[in-house]
């Protein structure tokens, strides 16, 4: 049996002291089996060791920051090199011209960028300045996509939303991905009012029939701002974006999490007729627009420019395309050799896949998702989802393969037997809960 000792006293340490145990909900001992690493003490490339020193290999790392793999040796030798000449000064450092060419010239139609430091405050900026632009107060965002910031404007829209004036919450509006008919409703019922339109620009469906220039063109007709959240698409469909896989360009977009392989570096860029309100080179009046302490540390820049740079040279996307495509292959041939490809689907762009559990009556199911993730943690995968990076070798796929095959076998048997004889401890639950 695997020991989690040394991680049971540090989750006990932890919740005494940070709410919730840790700093990010997602990582949260609520999101994973009771029998699971409960703090990782190092990684390399995709492989990941605990607190007790079990190995895994991991999916999904860092919330999908991780897109090369951990401590990859291009990243952390320009970070090193970067380090003993200081982080931050009282006047910009030329790392940050440098790094905005560099982003930019990925970036079909972005004349502008300001570097912050996480997505929310990328997303927030762009919700601001399409709001500072329009003089429209309503932001609109797809309620088919779980995450756009950790501010009032969207979490407010989650059962979550205790401290949440109704005041703020009665600016936001929702329509659903692929629908435009619930674009053209909310424009016919706010005429003039809404600021924004913010999506992601594909979760687990490609656009349909033109979805995304439909979007854009009500957008103009109502001078409302297009704005694509790439914060997991970036670097994941195309080094250009999915923006650049769909043909189109926004008005303004967000990246963070793959720009500089897990260092702390987001991005909200876009055209200059708006980026540059924020900006003291015009006469209208002026948008404070991500001005932080922080925004432009020098070491996390450098990690985004050395990431760039892989990625410009190793065909990364098509690579997280490729290993995607060979772990959804033969995880789809063993759930159908299970007979069980009414319970467990792996599903989403191969690049970025996640899996679906239901139970017997074949609804999604949180306690079969505990399972299923315990049963892959006790075969060495770490996966809340089948996430790949650059990292994930062959063996490691196969590994992974092999892995879900032995979970599916008790899987199968907790359809017949009740999960409830086979799951150690509680399912996992939502984030956006009122109640614990
Ligand atoms: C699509 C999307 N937008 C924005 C964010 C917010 O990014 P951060 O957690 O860096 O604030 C996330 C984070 O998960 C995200 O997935």
């Amino acid at each position: 049996m695997v020991e989690f000792g040394r991680s049971r006293e540090l989750q006990i340490r932890g919740h005494e002291l940070i709410p919730g145990g840790c700093h990010t909900y997602a990582k949260g001992d609520d999101q994973f089996p009771l029998m699971s690493p409960g703090f990782i003490a190092r990684g390399e490339g995709c492989h990941v060791w605990d607190v007790d020193g079990n190995e895994y290999i991991e999916y999904g790392m860092g919330c999908r920051a991780v897109t090369l793999g951990h401590g990859f040796p291009a990243v952390v030798e320009a970070v090193k090199a970067e380090l003993p000449h200081g982080t931050n000064f009282s006047r910009p450092a030329k790392i940050e011209v440098e790094c905005a060419e560099a982003l930019l010239g990925l970036i079909d139609g972005a004349d502008m960028v300001k570097f912050s430091k996480d997505g929310s405050s990328a997303t927030s900026a762009a919700v601001k300045l399409a709001r500072a632009h329009t003089g429209h107060d309503l932001v609109a965002l797809c309620s088919d996509h779980p995450f756009f910031a950790v501010h009032d404007w969207f979490i407010g829209t989650t059962a979550f939303d205790a401290g949440i004036p109704q005041a703020i919450k009665d600016l936001t509006r929702t329509f659903r991905y692929n629908d435009l008919d619930s674009v053209r409703a909310l424009f016919e019922h706010h005429p003039g009012e809404i600021a924004c339109l913010i999506m992601e620009p594909a979760k687990y469906e490609d656009p349909q029939d033109g979805f995304l220039h439909g979007v854009q063109s009500l957008c103009r007709q109502h001078g409302a701002l297009f704005v694509l959240d790439e914060m997991i698409t970036g670097f994941r469909w195309h080094l250009g974006g999915a923006q650049k896989e769909y043909g189109i360009v926004p008005d303004l977009s967000t990246f963070g999490k793959a720009l500089a392989n897990g260092f702390s570096v987001s991005a909200l860029v876009g055209k200059r007729e708006f980026m540059e309100l924020g900006g003291i080179e015009h006469d209208k009046e002026r948008v404070f627009l991500l001005s932080t302490t922080h925004g432009a540390e020098t070491h996390s820049l450098a990690a985004a420019i050395a990431t760039i740079k892989v990625y410009r040279e190793n065909n990364v996307v098509e690579r997280l395309h490729q290993q995607g495509t060979r772990l959804k292959t033969g995880a789809d041939e063993v759930i159908a050799r299970h007979g069980l490809s009414d319970y467990v689907q792996v599903i989403g762009r191969p690049c970025c896949l996640v899996y679906g559990t239901r139970d017997k009556a074949e609804q999604p199911s949180q306690e079969f998702r505990t399972l299923f993730m315990q049963e892959l943690i006790r075969r060495g995968v770490l996966g809340p989802s089948f996430v790949v990076s650059y990292s994930h070798s062959d063996a490691d796929i196969d590994h992974t393969i092999a892995a879900i095959d032995g979970a599916l076998d008790v899987y199968a048997r907790a359809l017949d037997e009740g999960v409830g004889r086979f799951l150690i401890g509680p399912a996992t639950k939502g984030v956006y809960r009122r109640f614990n």
